[in-house]
């Protein structure tokens, strides 16, 4: 038998139908807040995320799905989206028009990290980008429309971990006193020796314990922020005051892509173990012109819906669906049942019935594993009478009812 390929999943019902929920739920959310939706390739030039999440990042020098097509272009499966949002954005004209421009795009991820709870090599993310505006407003209205989903889907225990980064001018004179610190001591990994050089700020991500400890006592960048970085910041979290957000200042919260500017904020849930990270995101202030756009300031999230639905609340018990069973017991049966079925649909009704004219008793209890609320019996005695036997599943009553009608009255009934 052919398997799956390792860190990618098949979601499968029922569970599918709580990600179609949860998306529904951030759909509304995002509409709320003025967002639409962009459905965007898997694919893309390999180029766009090298130039844009960073040549040191552990994405781009170590988890990217990278081949070269059939032309000879080397293109990448989409590890995040806002690199392609962007792109997207710009090659579609859409900076032109006036105020604020938000989108969202639902879909799949491609990291080949190694797989463990929470973390797959395909995975998904509900994603939010707005362009056009560096006010801090938006930085505080993005992280409550994080929390407005992330609330409505009933998550509690969440921490909010927020740090500014500050403009390339803070950063030039923070990468300088980190390098600094970062060579004063030795005992580095081979990763962070050589992050030390290439890229300092990456020395923060690193995960051996070892190298976190000796991180102990390092420069943070609020200490760097330029007048304008800290101005922006203070407001941030004052606008966060002022609506009761409860957040954490954490100094060495990076993220893990280097198109970061200014506020760069991330949740964690409890319950998750080591991947805890349910959303992150910040503001890229000069990734429009990095990719050869105008200089144009953008801010957005992604949430992990993979690490989500671990630690959505349980489901309430399924209630019996307003579904109708038809069950059919003969040829002719099973040619009045077939119209009565597509009948019931016109009507907005969900109706099913089982073809293979089984045996009455093992269609209704085929019924009742579909959790249907009525099963509405068909047999040659009835079509003579024009009737048909409508048996209410969960009461285990039964009545008979004409078949002219059958569906209005089973509609008034099913939606009251
Ligand atoms: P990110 O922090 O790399 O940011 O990913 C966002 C979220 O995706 C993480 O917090 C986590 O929940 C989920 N995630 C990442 N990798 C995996 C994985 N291998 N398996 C399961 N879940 C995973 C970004 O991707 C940015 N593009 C977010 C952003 C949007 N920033 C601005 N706009």
């Amino acid at each position: 038998m052919i398997r799956a390929i390792r860190g990618m999943r098949d979601l499968l019902p029922p569970e599918t139908g709580r990600w179609q929920q949860v998306e529904q739920v951030a759909r509304e959310v995002f509409g709320l807040y003025g967002y639409r939706e962009m459905r965007l390739p898997l694919l893309e030039r390999t180029e766009l995320f090298a130039r844009s999440i960073g040549a040191d990042t552990d994405i781009v020098a170590k988890e990217m799905y990278t081949f070269t097509d059939r032309h000879g272009d080397s293109v990448t499966l989409r590890p995040e989206a806002t690199a392609q949002v962007v792109r997207a954005f710009l090659e579609n004209g859409l900076a032109k028009s006036a105020g604020v421009k938000k989108y969202y795009l639902i879909g799949p991820m491609f990291r080949y990290e190694r797989p463990q709870k929470g973390r797959y090599r395909q995975f998904h993310q509900i994603n939010c980008e707005a362009f056009g505006s560096d006010a801090p407003e938006l930085d505080a209205e993005v992280i409550l429309l994080l929390l407005d989903i992330l609330g409505r889907l009933g998550l509690s225990q969440l921490r909010l971990l927020v740090n500014s980064l500050g403009c390339p001018l803070c950063q030039v004179d923070f990468k300088g006193e980190l390098k600094r610190f970062l060579f004063a001591k030795e005992g580095w990994c081979p990763d962070c020796q050589r992050r030390r050089a290439v890229n300092a700020l990456r020395v923060f991500d690193c995960k051996s314990v070892h190298c976190q400890a000796l991180l102990e006592g390092a420069p943070t960048l609020k200490g760097s922020l330029c007048p304008d970085c800290a101005g922006h910041y203070t407001r941030v979290l004052n606008l966060l005051d002022r609506f009761g957000v409860a957040y954490e200042e954490q100094p060495r919260l990076v993220r893990g892509l280097d198109y970061y500017t200014r506020t760069a904020f991330e949740v964690q849930a409890a319950g998750l173990g080591a991947q805890d990270a349910v959303a992150g995101g910040g503001r890229y202030n000069g990734l429009a012109k990095e990719l050869g756009g105008p200089d144009l300031p953008g801010i957005g999230f992604a949430i992990g819906q993979d690490r989500l639905m671990e630690v959505l609340p349980a489901a309430a018990a399924p209630e019996r669906e307003a579904l109708v069973f038809i069950a059919a017991l003969g040829t002719a049966a099973l040619e009045r049942g077939f119209a009565l079925l597509q009948e019931l649909r016109r009507a907005g009704l969900r109706a099913l019935m089982d073809f293979d004219q089984r045996s009455l008793k093992s269609q209704l209890s085929l019924a009742d594993r579909l959790g249907a609320a009525v099963a509405v019996i068909l047999g040659d005695q009835e079509l003579a009478a024009g009737e048909a036997q409508v048996k209410w599943l969960a009461e285990g009553r039964q009545e008979r009812l004409e078949l002219a009608g059958l569906t209005g009255s089973l509609a008034g009934r099913l939606r009251a």
